[in-house]
């Protein structure tokens, strides 16, 4: 069989045709046996100076990178692959000791269910807490981390904890199984180890969120609210490429950090001016502070261990969107390789966002108001009990914003009166407690390729011969020089923010062109410096990492998470401590939120929010929206 080569762009994204054709390629090539599991099937994009010099029509060598995962022996490998040449550029064996596990695939679910219920030591677990219908335990299969056990090394291992339905329907996050967990080897499909720690009551209150049995009847005083744009939205998309008012960009969706921005840029008059050649949520860490010898492994890392790509969700208009929406379907690979279709898993649309700019002259009687919009461009995956929402937000004053947004169920625990480390959120019911922390890899481009990044903060001025009266303030800006400079902390009352600026390029009063990095300085990693967390996810020690571009170096906790010893990503990408001077930059920058859960958040939680802002500071001349006119059809009509 061979392959035409009908995609034109080299960030196209992979399509159906393209993953089978990835898959009849690795089998000619004798990578595929009948237990052959694909963990990982996506586009290997080019260097991003083929990107930047390829001209339409251009020959494109279309790429794969998998990880396969033999199910009968463990073995795995990562391939990289061109389907243009139909050629295997490369095939590694995977040390699974030193550089970890394929990601978790969605069939272990069912694989651990089957390992513990077989196992006699864990059914009489159960029996010892009075369960003994197993056919209402859900055993979840849970990342391990790296604890350096020796019952785990070399292993393909998930950590199982389980939860009771009262029925099939009845939710089993309220009816945690707590004092024992099973360490599975999904390989050899069985339990090496069990600890049974001591048996609590399961909670017994229901918590079906879905069923007005428990919610009550939903009330009946919300009127509609409609959001109708009669005359379409004001955006345009070309295959992936969106334009909308001076936005121009491509829409990119990765198997493993799902949605991806390529080549955000601004036309100004007849120049497309870049900001950011590639925006990505490249990982993100829940680590739990429980240190119960049950649960003090929790720490997911939904990006690396479950894929954030292949967790997507479908959405929904007027329940997930509202408005006038344009949907982006996902091609994604299943572990068999075979093209899976996810409908409307990226949504695009407008928002109304209020006023933008607004002024009551005293002298002249002037009276001007204009209003605000964004453009939003997101999805939604499920990892477990939580489901996160990534939220792109492009605004016309050239503001770039992401915001996440949690929700879902929390992970739950039988509570323990008195408990240091997690809430009663229900009788009996605890949720312990944890962060939410996200590294957004932005590859930064302000103007084009040749950026740096200083750093900004308020400087008090003492009282002195120029500050006799002590009302004096200016800013300190240090120029983060090299990696180690630049692995910085956010700091909320110091005012502290990353400016990006372009040496080459001015605005008109001379200054240098530039966006800043606005952090929102919630805490970092809480887990203590020596921990396998920390050395897990060391990214989430710094909310800001600077690294020189390297193609090889995307992701910040490195390239295999599930069960990585640690130090992988962002800390070996910055050992070198390479200058990040006047060079082509990547900033990456880990936010995120600690979640104390609330009786609020059960039995099923309000959206909680975090992110950051990228704000255009002397990129542009003056206030770029001068020329958005005043509201029509009545709503802002001056007398
Ligand atoms: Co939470």
């Amino acid at each position: 069989m061979t392959v035409t080569p009908v995609r034109t762009h080299p960030l196209q994204r992979l399509s159906a045709d393209e993953i089978d054709a990835a898959r009849s390629l690795f089998d000619r090539h004798g990578l595929l046996a009948p237990t052959t599991r694909f963990a990982l099937l996506g586009l290997e994009e080019p260097e991003k100076h083929v990107v930047l010099g390829y001209s339409d029509g251009d020959p494109v060598d279309r790429r794969v990178r998998a990880v396969l995962l033999d199910a009968a022996t463990g073995a795995a490998r990562a391939v990289v692959a061109s389907l243009t040449r139909q050629a295997i550029d490369s095939d590694v064996e995977i040390d699974p000791v030193t550089e970890g596990q394929p990601a978790i695939l969605d069939e272990e679910m069912e694989t651990v269910d089957q390992i513990v219920k077989a196992d006699p030591a864990w059914r009489e677990a159960m029996a010892r807490r009075g369960i003994t219908d197993l056919d209402l335990v859900r055993a979840c299969p849970l990342s391990a981390g790296n604890f350096g056990l020796d019952v785990e090394k070399g292993r393909r291992v998930l950590h199982v904890l389980s939860f009771q339905q009262h029925r099939e329907e009845d939710h089993p996050w309220a009816h945690p199984i707590d004092g024992v967990v099973a360490y599975v080897d999904v390989i050899e499909r069985s339990v090496i180890e069990l600890i049974d720690h001591e048996v609590m009551p399961v909670p017994e209150e229901e918590g079906n969120f879905d069923d007005p049995a428990y919610t009550g009847p939903p009330r009946t005083t919300l009127k509609p609210i409609e959001i109708t744009q009669p005359e379409g939205p004001s955006f345009s998309v070309d295959d992936d490429v969106v334009t909308w008012e001076n936005w121009r960009f491509r829409v990119g969706f990765d198997p493993r950090e799902g949605l991806v921005l390529h080549q955000v840029s601004i036309l100004d008059g007849d120049t497309v001016r870049p900001v950011i050649y590639r925006a990505s949520m490249a990982e993100m860490v829940v680590p739990y502070g429980d240190p119960s010898p049950v649960r003090f492994w929790q720490s997911y890392f939904d990006a690396g261990e479950y894929l954030l790509g292949q967790q997507v969700n479908s959405l929904v208009n007027g329940c997930d969107c509202l408005g006038e929406i344009h949907y982006f379907d996902a091609v994604l690979a299943d572990a068999d390789g075979r093209p899976r279709e996810v409908p409307n898993a990226i949504c695009m649309h407008e928002e109304d966002f209020g006023v933008l700019w607004k002024h009551t002259d005293i002298f002249t009687g002037s009276k001007e108001t204009r209003r605000q919009r964004r453009l939003v461009i997101s999805f939604f995956v499920t990892v477990g009990v939580y489901d996160y929402g990534f939220y792109w937000y492009l605004y016309l004053d050239g503001t770039i914003e992401l915001e996440v947004k949690a929700t879902g169920v929390v992970f739950t625990s039988a509570y323990r009166e008195g408990s240091q480390y997690a809430s009663e959120v229900a009788p009996g019911l605890g949720a312990p407690y944890h962060q939410h922390l996200y590294c957004a890899r932005l590859d930064m481009m302000v103007d084009g390729p040749i950026n740096n990044v200083d750093e900004l903060e308020v400087q008090r001025v003492p009282v002195g011969p120029d500050n006799p009266h002590g009302n004096a303030f200016t800013r300190r800006v240090t120029r983060l020089r090299t990696e180690s400079e630049a692995a910085r902390t956010a700091d909320p009352t110091a005012g502290r923010t990353w400016r990006i600026s372009n040496p080459d390029r001015t605005n008109r009063l001379g200054q240098q062109v530039a966006y800043e990095l606005r952090p929102e300085g919630r805490p970092l990693l809480l887990a203590d410096p020596t921990s396998a967390t920390a050395r897990r996810a060391g990214f989430a020690t710094k909310s800001l990492w600077v690294t020189p571009y390297d193609h090889d170096q995307r992701h910040p906790a490195g390239d295999l998470v599930n069960q990585h010893p640690g130090n992988g990503g962002l800390p070996t990408y910055t050992a070198g401590d390479r200058s990040v001077e006047n060079g082509d930059i990547v900033v990456w920058h880990t936010f995120g939120a600690v979640h104390y859960p609330r009786p609020e958040d059960w039995p099923v939680m309000p959206v909680e929010y975090c992110g950051f802002t990228l704000r255009p500071v002397g990129f542009f001349d003056r206030n770029p929206t001068l020329d958005v006119p005043v509201s029509s059809r009545g709503h802002c009509a001056h007398e």
